[in-house]
C-alpha cells in the first residue's frame, strides 16, 4: 500500500499542506493531525472514517496504538463474540484459515480504500478495530453506546516491536532505520497513531469516567493472568461464559487458538498477504514481555521509564 499515495483530492492536499510534518518511520513523510501522527493514506482514512461512520450502540470497536497486541485481541475477540456460530475447538474456524486483521479490519483503512463502504451485511455485534485515537473518533462513537476495549503495551517494549515493524514495511531502497534515529522520534511522540502516551490516556481516562462502555486491558496482564482476561471481555461484550462452556474448557481453548504459538505456525500467516500489501507474517515476532532488555541500552530505557513517569503522573496509571 501506498502509504504516502500520491493519488490525492486537491482538498486533501490543501489540508495537509497546513499540517505539521515530520520525517516518517516507513515513508519520508507524516504529517500530524488532532494532535497525532498519521501517514497520508492512513489519514485519508480517518478523515472519511469521522465523516461517514454511523456507530451503533451494540458496535465493539477494539482499539490500540500499533504493537500493543492488536493481533492477539482481535483473534481473542472474534472467538468469543462468533461462538456459537463457530465453535472455537472446530478444526474449521474461520482463524485457522484467515488472518485476524482480515476476521477484524482497521475501520479506517477500510474507509481509505473506499470512502463509502457498506458494512449493512455485517451481523450485529459488529466488530472493529482501530488505532484512531479517542480525540478523533467519529462523533458518531463518542455519542453511541458503543463498546470499546483498549489494550496498551509498555512502552519500552511496544518501541522495540515498532521498531522491528517499521523496518519489514519500508521500502527496500530507502534501507533500515537506525534503533537511535527512530528512538528519538518516539521520544518526540512522533511515531504512527503517536505520540504513544497521549493515545494511551485518552482512553485510560475515558474508562475511568465511562467504565462500562470503555474496557482498558493491558498486553502484560493479558500475558500474566490470560484466562481472568478472557472471562472479563466475555461479559464485557455481554456473552459471558455459561457454565457448561467452562466446564468444557472453553477458556484454554480461546486462549490455544489464539495463541502466538497457534497463530503464527499456520500456513496463512507464515505464508499470506494482507489486502492492504503487509505479510502477515510481519505481526509475529516473539509476543513477549521484556524483550526490550534484549534491544535497548540502559540509557535509553532510563529515558523511557522517566518521560513515561511523567506523562502518567497523577493519572493512575502505571507501568
Ligand atoms: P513483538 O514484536 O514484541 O513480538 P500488533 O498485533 O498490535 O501489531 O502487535 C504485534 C505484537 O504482538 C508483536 O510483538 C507480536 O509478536 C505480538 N503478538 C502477535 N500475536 C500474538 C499472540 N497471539 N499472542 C501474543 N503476542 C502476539
Amino acid at each position: 500500500k501506498d502509504l504516502q499515495n500520491s493519488q490525492v483530492s486537491q482538498e486533501f492536499k490543501d489540508l495537509t499542506s497546513s499540517l505539521p510534518k515530520n520525517r516518517g518511520w516507513v515513508v519520508p513523510v507524516v504529517h500530524q493531525y488532532q494532535g497525532f501522527w498519521h501517514y497520508d493514506w492512513q489519514l485519508q482514512g480517518v478523515l472519511s472514517y469521522q465523516k461517514h461512520f454511523q456507530a451503533q450502540d451494540t458496535d465493539i470497536l477494539l482499539v490500540t496504538t500499533p504493537k500493543s497486541g492488536t493481533t492477539w485481541l482481535k483473534a481473542i475477540s472474534f472467538a468469543i463474540t462468533n461462538r456459537i456460530q463457530y465453535h472455537v475447538a472446530s478444526r474449521d474456524h474461520p482463524l485457522i484459515k484467515n488472518n485476524p486483521h482480515v476476521l477484524v479490519p482497521f475501520v479506517e483503512y477500510v474507509y481509505a480504500d473506499n470512502p463509502i463502504p457498506d458494512f449493512s451485511a455485517i451481523p450485529s455485534p459488529r466488530l472493529f478495530a482501530t488505532h484512531v485515537p479517542y480525540v478523533s473518533l467519529p462523533d458518531s462513537v463518542h455519542n453511541s453506546n458503543c463498546k470499546l476495549v483498549y489494550m496498551c503495551r509498555n512502552p519500552k517494549d511496544l518501541f522495540v516491536s515498532l521498531f522491528h515493524f517499521a523496518n519489514k514495511l519500508r521500502p527496500q531502497h530507502m534501507g533500515a532505520n537506525s534503533m537511535e534515529e527512530v528512538f528519538e522520534l518516539f521520544c518526540e511522540g512522533v511515531s504512527v497513531y503517536g505520540p504513544y502516551w497521549e493515545h494511551v490516556l485518552g482512553f485510560w481516562n475515558e474508562s475511568l469516567r465511562r467504565p462500562k462502555e470503555v474496557l482498558f486491558l493491558k498486553y502484560e496482564d493479558m500475558k500474566a493472568q490470560p484466562g481472568i482476561q478472557v472471562r472479563k471481555l466475555a461479559e464485557f461484550y455481554g456473552c459471558p461464559f455459561t457454565a457448561e462452556e467452562e466446564k468444557e474448557g472453553i477458556v484454554e481453548s480461546v486462549l490455544k487458538l489464539c495463541s502466538f504459538e497457534s497463530l503464527s505456525n499456520l500456513e496463512v500467516n507464515k505464508e499470506g498477504y494482507l489486502p492492504t500489501g503487509q505479510m502477515n507474517k510481519a505481526f509475529f515476532r516473539k509476543g513477549e514481555v521484556g524483550d526490550w532488555k534484549n534491544h535497548l541500552t540502559a540509557e535509553m530505557a532510563e529515558r523511557l521509564d522517566m518521560i513515561t513517569e511523567h506523562k502518567f503522573e497523577g493519572s493512575g496509571l502505571k507501568f
